[in-house]
């Protein structure tokens, strides 16, 4: 059977197949050689890297070479405001941290408070601006150095993007808009010009420097359309390509098959910042779709499925020790520890950020101010 998947920046549904993704998005993996390049820079490779998660790039060899000419990137992000940051966010953020302290870089973090507003009947505007200042506090509880992190807010700084969104707008024909995105008469029209918001923060800092300065984004794969009509527009105004860096999806709890990514709309089968210790427990318990047998006795016998399991990949995501990892592995698969023991250890783990996390996004409210970009 054809397996059927979609990566959109509108939907992800399906059994994602990185390797078609890599070759229908004409993306490049990232190979030994170019892990050993980044190495080089940083010591040692994040485990996000190690392991592959971070898969995908474009242009990453270009940004190291400008980088060892002493020409140095800055990173962009961000995240669109519409409802509680969960830990497939987080996920990309803390490698996106780990770029930023490991080559000492700014960061530009874009809250496109305006973008589900547009996409989405549900959602007032009121809404994305209580979602920005809550979505806020989970970036900067991940530790970003404040003097080298600056939030651009898109309704906040409009006087200063929408110039640089028009430009861009400018070069994008209707029918590119519709190709790339698939359009048609109903959408309304300001989803067709959201994408132009998206491009500038890749410029901005050129423009607010007035000199060209290379920019790497940090994101999860679905969202490439946009970076491919950027990466189209840029040059034309003078700008260089905006490099990617890409990550694959966290899976819902449900399952790698059911679901290509955690979705803040599925509640159950998403962990969010914000749950407590006994919801986490729950959901895992209750929900994360597990590779292991029916029976303790079948489990001893034939050994789990690492492969299909929830709680194993999860571990991928956010068990930095390779040792603790390998050993989950081999017990999980030789039937030595069971689904439960599995899922207590994750549980454990979540639980254990979670904690750290909660207390650090309290902290931030009285920080949230000078993060936020100001002239
Ligand atoms: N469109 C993204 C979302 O839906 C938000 C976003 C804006 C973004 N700029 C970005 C994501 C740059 C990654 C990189 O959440």
């Amino acid at each position: 059977m054809q397996n059927k998947f979609t990566v959109t920046p509108w939907e992800v549904s399906g059994e994602v197949d990185y390797d078609k993704l890599i070759k229908e998005f004409g993306t490049k993996r990232i190979d030994p050689t170019l892990l050993e390049r980044i190495r080089k820079h940083t010591g040692t490779l994040s485990h996000f890297l190690r392991r592959g998660i971070f898969f995908s790039h474009r242009d990453l060899d270009w940004v190291l070479d400008e980088y060892d000419k002493g020409n140095k990137f800055f990173l962009y992000t961000g995240r669109s405001p519409s409802g509680p940051v969960h830990m497939g966010h987080v996920a990309t953020w803390m490698f996106t941290k780990w770029l930023q302290d490991k080559f000492n870089v700014e960061l530009w973090f874009q809250f496109p408070d305006e973008e589900k507003f547009l996409f989405k009947d549900e959602l007032t505007l009121e809404d994305t601006k209580k979602w920005t200042y809550e979505n806020a506090l989970d970036v900067i509880a991940l530790g970003f150095d404040q003097k080298r992190t600056h939030f651009i807010i898109d309704t906040v700084h409009a006087n200063l993007m929408y110039k640089e969104a028009c430009r861009v707008a400018k070069k994008i024909t209707f029918s590119t808009a519709k190709a790339v995105f698939g359009f048609d008469n109903e959408t309304n029209i300001g989803s067709i010009f959201y994408t132009a918001m998206q491009s500038v923060p890749a410029f901005l800092p050129s423009v607010l420097e007035g000199r060209n300065i290379p920019c790497l984004i940090p994101h999860a794969i679905d969202q490439d359309a946009h970076f491919r009509v950027s990466r189209d527009v840029l040059p034309k105004l003078g700008y260089y390509k905006p490099a990617a860096i890409h990550d694959m999806f966290l899976p819902g709890l449900g399952g790698m098959m059911e679901q290509g990514k955690m979705s803040s709309s599925e509640q159950h089968t998403a962990i969010f910042t914000t749950d407590s210790p006994a919801v986490v427990r729950e959901k895992i318990n209750k929900y994360a779709f597990s590779g292991g047998q029916a029976t303790v006795e079948e489990q001893r016998r034939k050994g789990g499925n690492p492969a299909v399991d929830v709680s194993y990949r999860w571990l991928t995501f956010f068990e930095e020790d390779d040792r603790k990892l390998k050993e989950i592995y081999e017990d999980y698969k030789s039937g030595k520890m069971l689904t439960g023991e599995l899922k207590a250890v994750l549980i454990e783990k979540i639980n254990a950020f979670l904690k750290q996390h909660q207390e650090k996004r309290e902290k931030a409210k009285k920080e949230i101010d000078k993060f936020i970009f100001k002239e």
